[in-house]
């Protein structure tokens, strides 16, 4: 009986120390010292025990059950402190979880770096509303009521006989309207059209507008800063051309393209020009004594354009596996 009571011991020291679960642990504790368990059952081997035996057999059935009770409560303990502090050891010489510290999205990091290039030629950055009305996106900027840009394929109407803005050309107006030259500023933006989305539309995309208005502004001007945007931002060979354009805000205007020699290609990357003596007059600048230049740049072209995208829906998905690249 008394090599039972030391085996039932030393199992039950086995079973406890692989144990991780408390309802284990409470089931374990009924299976041994219980009134049906274990213990319970070889102690009542006691009656066989011969007369001589019995002393010795009762202190060492006393001795177990202590030491088992002893080992129970020690394991209960040990739970209530979370299971952590029995069961794992805690080695601080492994590496910690790492927590991969994420990036900016591309179109905020363009917008970034070109807004990061224009104020250190100068410019203040500056905000327009997305809900505009015809008046700043259209009519201040001298775009007549028959223009194309007015129809509503072309720019989202909305009931309150509002729109949303097809361009951030809006901000120039805004500005002109608040401030006196000599004025520098930059706004970026969304800005939306009725476009069915495929590799190159989008209904909302980015543009950077910039304006500076000042007295004896002139084309020169706007070739000095945009040929110093272009190098900044594409690097310090590129090649920038300007081409006669035509928009309602500015004459002369010019769209410009940059060469990537990688495609043996002239793209276009901003439309410019000198501001409309009839814009002046909408803000109330005297065009006989202040002129200036505008200029207006799409973000996610630009970011195309710098790093190889081909598609501009990679841009608005948020898959990581693209966004992690830059
Ligand atoms: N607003 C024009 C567009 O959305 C871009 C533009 C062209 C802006 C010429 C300008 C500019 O300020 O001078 O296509």
């Amino acid at each position: 009986m008394i090599e039972a009571l030391r085996q039932l011991e030393a199992e039950a020291k086995q079973e406890l120390s692989a144990l991780t679960d408390s309802q284990v642990l409470a089931d374990l504790k009924i299976k041994y010292l219980g009134r049906k368990g274990l213990f319970a059952s070889v102690s009542a081997r006691i009656s066989e025990v011969s007369p001589e035996e019995k002393r010795l057999a009762g202190q060492e059935m006393n001795r177990v059950k202590q030491a088992l009770e002893a080992l129970f409560s020690s394991r209960e303990e040990a739970f209530q402190l979370g299971p952590e502090a029995s069961t794992k050891k805690i080695d601080t010489t492994m590496p910690g979880t790492f927590h991969a510290p994420g990036n900016l999205h591309p179109l905020t990091q363009v917008i970034s770096d070109v807004v990061d290039i224009f104020a250190r030629l100068g410019f203040s950055l500056v905000d327009g509303p997305e809900v505009e009305t015809e008046h700043y996106n259209f009519e201040a900027l001298n775009i007549p009521l028959n223009h194309a840009a007015r129809d509503s394929f072309d720019t989202f109407y909305l009931d309150n006989g509002k729109l949303l803005r097809s361009q951030t050309s809006t901000v120039q107006i805004r500005v002109m309207e608040k401030n006196r030259p000599p004025l520098k500023i930059i706004a970026p933006g969304k800005v939306f059209r009725p476009d069915a989305t495929d590799a190159t539309h989008s209904f909302m995309f980015h543009q950077i507008e910039g304006l500076m208005v000042d007295e004896q502004v002139s084309f020169a001007d706007l070739k000095g800063v945009l040929f110093e945007f272009a190098r900044e931002f594409f690097g310090p060979k590129t090649k920038v051309r300007f081409r006669p354009h035509f928009f309602p805000f500015t004459e002369p205007s010019a769209e410009i393209d940059i060469f990537f020699p990688s495609r043996d290609q002239w793209l276009e990357i901003l439309g410019a020009g000198l501001v409309h003596p009839h814009v002046l007059k909408s803000v109330n600048i005297d065009p006989e004594k202040y002129s200036g230049f505008a200029f207006g740049m799409g973000v996610e072209r630009l970011a195309m354009l710098k790093y190889g995208v081909e598609d501009i829906r990679h841009f608005f998905e948020n898959d990581v596996r693209f966004l992690r690249q830059f």
